[in-house]
This record gives C-alpha cells, structure tokens and sequence, in this order.
C-alpha cells in the first residue's frame, strides 16, 4: 500500500510557526517542577542510603531526556548489586522502606512487565515509578538528551508530536500503540534524513562516550556543545516539520520492508535484521530500531488493529496540516 501524493505544502504553512510555538512553550515544565523533582529525588537518596549505601537512583526517561511535558511523572531507576536478593524482594524491601517515611501510596508491583515501585510525595504532588538496574534506559535517556542539545526543533518538534499523541489516543503501549520513546526517536530520525540534515548520527561519529551496560556496548559521540551550528544550513522551520514529519509516515514510508534506524542514521530493511515475520507476539508491522537495544523493535507492540489505526492518524494530521483552515486546533482535538 504505497502511494505517492503530489509533495505540495501549503502556501501558508509558515503562519503556523507562531501557534505552534505557543504550544510548545504552554508544555514546557516550569522552573519549579524541576526544584520538586530534585527534592523528592534527594528524599529517596536520603532513604535508600540508610540500608543499602552503595546503591545509586538515577532519574530517566522523560524528566531526564528534556522531552517531558509539564506533570510528568518521573521515572527513577535503582542501581544496586544484590547478587543474593530476587528483583520481586528487592521491590518488597524497597517499598518497605519508602513506606515508612511520609511518602503515599506506595505500592510494588512485581508481577509488572517491567516490575517497579510505585509512589506519591505528598508535599510535591509528584508521582514516580522506581524500577532496579534497567540501565540502559539511563543511557538512552542521555542519547536523547544530547540530541535535544543540538538543535531547538528537535525538542519543539517532540513536543508537538508527543502532544499530538497524546490527544489523538496513540501514546498507549498496552493498547498496541507507540511509547513517548518511540516518538522522540521517530523525531531523531526524520530530523537526521533532512536535507541539508538538521542532526547527525552521533552513533556514527568518534565516540567520546562508552558505557558497557549488559553487554551491549553503547557508544557515542557526545561533545555536542560542539555540534550546535550543525543544523544552521536547514532554514526548515517548526511547521514545516510537523508537517514533514506527518506526510512522511502517512503516504513515504514503506511499512512492509524499512526500519527506521537511529543508531546508523538511515534506513534498513526489515530482511536485514529477520524482522519480516512475527516471531511469538512481535509482528514488526512498524518497525523502530533500539539506538543501543538492536534486536529490540519498538514498534513489536503495534498490532494489526492498531497499526490500522496509526496509520489512519498520520494520514489525518497529515491532510490537516495540507487542507484544515485551523490545523493548530483540529490537529489535537480529542478522538
Ligand atoms: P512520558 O512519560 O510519556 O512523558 O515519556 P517518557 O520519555 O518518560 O517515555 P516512556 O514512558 O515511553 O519511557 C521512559 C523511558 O524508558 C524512556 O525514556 C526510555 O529511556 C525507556 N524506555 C521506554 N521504552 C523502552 C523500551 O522499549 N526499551 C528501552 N530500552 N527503553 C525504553
Ligand atoms: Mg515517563
């Protein structure tokens, strides 16, 4: 089901900039959201301290890797070595020691697919999501970080997508749709195909990073205070993008044989990684590679419902952005 349409924009697509930008800056966090985090953050150092003393908490995901939307939830990951301790009784003893502080609701979830501790700080109102040793998740939260730090319309793009998403219902991994993390590393893709490109592939570059994380070596380039002029040649502006971004998975990309690869900055095909046929639940009907994780497609939650239904969406915010009078609302209007 391929099909090309004419590639016109329209002719007053750069009105949109300025709403769209509106958007964006309405979803960035405030400065206090970040002081509350710190200190939520710093109470729980302060408790899991007193019995395991050698372990680490790291904050990921959204609340590290500058894609996260005002009230957000934050995710934490403990970094501990229990050779002897079952995860489920780390999670027990974990929850065990929050709940005697003045934390609520706190919760272990063991039998989760990724099994974690569940809270609410009360004085911040903030609640977060403790997961044990999920380490690659904190260096693919510094991935994306750095790719934020290079050009500003990654992140505004991200936002806006992230948004999209959200309104349109099609940011609900348990109901066969894409994860947040997904989106952003879409974003880092298209942003890394323009011409002239608007990012690298830092995977691709001299690493000045290297971490060995459960056996997968994740390196990179990550000087990117270096890199801030990459993107100057591209005059792309934000509303152009949004519309790139939803033409391009709506009507250019070709579902039945390409990877999107963030990690080699290009395309691959699904023959390549043995990715043409469900193996157990994976179907790769959408098919994201992990920059670190490469056997890991993001996409293997996607279904043949909702792989239906995504495509439906891109090619509805795609004609949106090409015809609706009022893309800015009409775009992000509840389904
Ligand atoms: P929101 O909470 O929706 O704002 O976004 P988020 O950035 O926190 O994203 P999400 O909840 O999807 O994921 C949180 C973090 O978990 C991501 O930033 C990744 O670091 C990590 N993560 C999520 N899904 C995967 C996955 O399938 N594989 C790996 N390796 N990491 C993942
Ligand atoms: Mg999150």
């Amino acid at each position: 089901r391929m099909y090309k349409r004419q590639t016109i924009c329209r002719r007053d697509i750069d009105n949109l900039n300025v709403p769209f930008l509106a958007i964006y800056e309405s979803l960035i966090p405030p400065e206090e959201e970040k002081v509350k985090q710190t200190q939520l953050l710093a109470l729980l150092k302060k408790l899991v301290s007193k019995e395991w003393p050698e372990a680490q908490l790291y904050i990921y995901g959204s609340c590290a890797n500058s894609f996260g939307v005002s009230k957000s939830d934050i995710d934490i990951c403990l970094a501990i070595e229990e050779a002897n301790m079952e995860k489920s009784d780390i999670l027990m003893k974990l929850a065990d020691i929050l709940q005697s502080d003045n934390l609520q609701n706190v919760q272990a979830l063991t039998r989760a697919r990724v099994p974690i501790v569940k809270l609410m700080d009360p004085a911040t109102g903030i609640s977060c999501d403790i997961c044990i040793n999920n380490l690659l998740a904190v260096v693919n939260t510094k991935l994306l970080w750095d790719y934020a730090q290079i050009d500003a319309r990654l992140r505004q793009l991200a936002f806006i997508i992230k948004h999209w998403a959200k309104s349109r219902g099609v940011n609900e991994t348990y109901h066969g749709t894409l994860s947040s993390y997904a989106y952003v590393l879409m974003c880092i893709h298209f942003l890394q195909q323009r011409r002239p490109a608007i990012l690298p592939c830092l995977q691709e570059m001299e690493s000045t990073y290297s971490v060995k994380v459960d056996n997968v070596n994740c390196a990179y380039f990550d000087k990117v205070r270096t890199l801030a002029d990459f993107g100057r040649p591209n005059k792309e502006t934000i509303a152009q993008l949004v519309w790139g971004f939803f033409y391009y998975w709506a009507y250019c990309h070709d579902y039945a044989n390409s990877v999107i690869s963030v990690r080699t900055g290009s395309i691959i095909s699904k023959r390549e990684k043995d990715w043409t046929r469900r193996v157990g639940n994976d179907r790769h009907l959408i098919c994201i590679e992990d920059p670190f994780e490469i056997s890991h497609d993001l996409g293997r939650v996607v279904d043949k419902r909702s792989i239906k239904v995504l495509r439906e969406e891109f090619e509805r915010a795609a004609d949106i952005m090409q015809y609706d009078p009022n893309p800015c609302v009409k775009l992000f209007e509840p389904y």
